[in-house]
């Protein structure tokens, strides 16, 4: 088989080291790649929004599956064009990717099928006075939400009336996200410690990966800005099989079967981003695409061979398919250009990669980072993320920092506390 891969960061790093696994692959292309993904697969300088370039380029390489990585090409459209052209692509179509495209969209959907989420109200932009009146009336903290796409950076947290009325005014009047800030969803704060399922969906049936905690702040603590990720664990300790099964059983299969009578069948991966509250799991996000970095602990985690179950996917065959998970523990430690989620720098020759390469259990993917002649080099916000393997949380956080210790580069950072909360759930539920 070939296979082309499409984006450019951790995840798709992860995504090609396991395909890379699969039997019967002849070629992985990646399109437009990075530097560690150059030694899997062959880089193909096409940009993961240019659907066009994108289909000519597998129709003309005769790709057998394309898989898609980040949530651009999936909300413009990719799997429509691929399948028109009797293309084989994992994601699901531009219809379906709503659930994560539109914030309005889920909101609404999840209330219809009476799926667990956050009290909310939308407003488009004309109904900017209402919105206002809306935030008045609510208990502070309120979270105000751009509807569309806007890479992680269109939800704030408002711990007073007066920052809510602000983050409006800078979706409404300020237009900080362009269109994806015409509407906003308002919503109630939910109290609780986040976690992330993913599952694969055939639009009837779905396998579950395993859960994982992703660590959206830049400093220690959760303090600070949001990013797109600092670190990851899985599987999340939190996340027990009873909560599981509530969260198949009140989340997951309500929305695919939903999705279905929407006209909008739901195939690919359903990201569902949870707060666990007192009354029990909330969706607070869906994505329609795979987690980055979650997707760098999910996948190490995964005996199954990848590409046989996205084909059976494909042809809606996923019932018969079973995942089989390792039982072990995965943590990714992101180590980021300083200054990142504001202006870094890049260009910085990276050091130590070689004495990684050789650790057991150790895995780095490459996130922002590009060849300079022969050197590798610094070309992102996120730059690495370190996946360590182990039989505990605790010892895998220990082996993870033991291989960030050994990269350096001018000006890096990273968090010292991925997997803390885990590990002091793990230690609550001992004593
Ligand atoms: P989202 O992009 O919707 O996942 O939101 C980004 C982050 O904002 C989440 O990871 C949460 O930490 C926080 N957040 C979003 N919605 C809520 C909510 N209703 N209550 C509490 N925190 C939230
Ligand atoms: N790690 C969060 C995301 O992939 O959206």
């Amino acid at each position: 088989m070939k296979v082309l891969v499409i984006g450019s960061g951790g995840r798709e790093h992860a995504l090609v080291w396991k395909i890379r696994q699969s039997p019967n692959i002849e070629k992985i292309f990646c399109a437009p790649g990075n530097a560690g993904i150059s030694s899997l697969a062959e880089i193909v300088p096409i940009k993961a929004d240019d659907l066009d370039a994108l289909l000519k380029f597998s129709i003309e390489n005769k790709i057998d599956l394309t898989v898609v990585g980040p949530e651009q090409p999936l909300t413009a459209g990719i799997v429509d064009l691929f399948e028109k052209n009797g293309l084989k692509i994992f994601g699901p179509t531009a219809r379906a990717a709503e659930l994560e495209g539109s914030k309005v969209f889920a909101k609404h959907f999840l209330k219809k099928y009476q799926i667990p989420t956050a009290e909310f109200r939308t407003f488009t932009i004309s109904e900017q006075y209402d919105a206002q009146r809306y935030i008045n009336e609510i208990p502070t903290p309120i979270v105000v939400k751009a509807d569309g796409l806007a890479a992680g950076k269109g939800v704030a947290v408002c711990e007073t009336k007066e920052d809510a009325l602000e983050s409006l005014d800078t979706m409404f009047n300020q237009k900080l996200f362009g269109d994806a800030g015409r509407q906003v969803v308002i919503e109630e704060y939910l109290e609780g410690e986040e976690a992330s399922v993913f599952a694969i969906c055939d639009g009837k049936n779905f396998v579950l990966l395993p859960s994982a905690q992703d660590h959206k702040r830049i400093f220690d603590g959760d303090k600070g800005k949001n990013t797109g990720g600092m670190g990851a664990y899985a599987p999340a300790p939190i996340m027990t099989d009873e909560l599981l099964t509530e969260v198949c059983d009140k989340i997951i299969s309500p929305t695919l079967k939903g999705m279905t009578l929407e006209g909008r069948e739901y195939k690919g991966c359903l990201y569902v981003g949870l707060i666990i509250t007192q009354t029990g799991p909330k969706v607070i996000e869906f994505n329609c695409r795979l987690g980055d970095p979650e997707t760098q602990v999910v996948l190490p985690l995964v005996e199954t061979d990848l590409i046989s179950l996205m084909i059976d996917l494909i042809e809606g065959k996923l019932e018969q398919s079973k995942i089989n998970i390792i039982n072990k523990s995965a943590v990714t430690v992101i180590i980021a250009s300083g200054g990142y989620p504001d202006d870094y720098q890049t260009d910085k020759p990276i050091f130590g990669l070689d004495q990684v390469s050789v650790m057991k259990n150790v895995i780095v993917f490459h996130a922002g980072t590009k060849y300079t002649k022969d050197k590798i080099v610094t070309a992102g916000g996120r730059v690495l993320g370190v996946t360590a393997l182990g039989n505990t949380l605790e010892e895998t956080i220990d082996r993870t920092y033991r291989a960030v210790e050994k990269i350096t580069f001018d000006s890096a950072y990273y968090r010292s506390d991925i997997g803390k909360k885990g590990l002091d759930r793990l230690k609550n539920i001992s004593f």
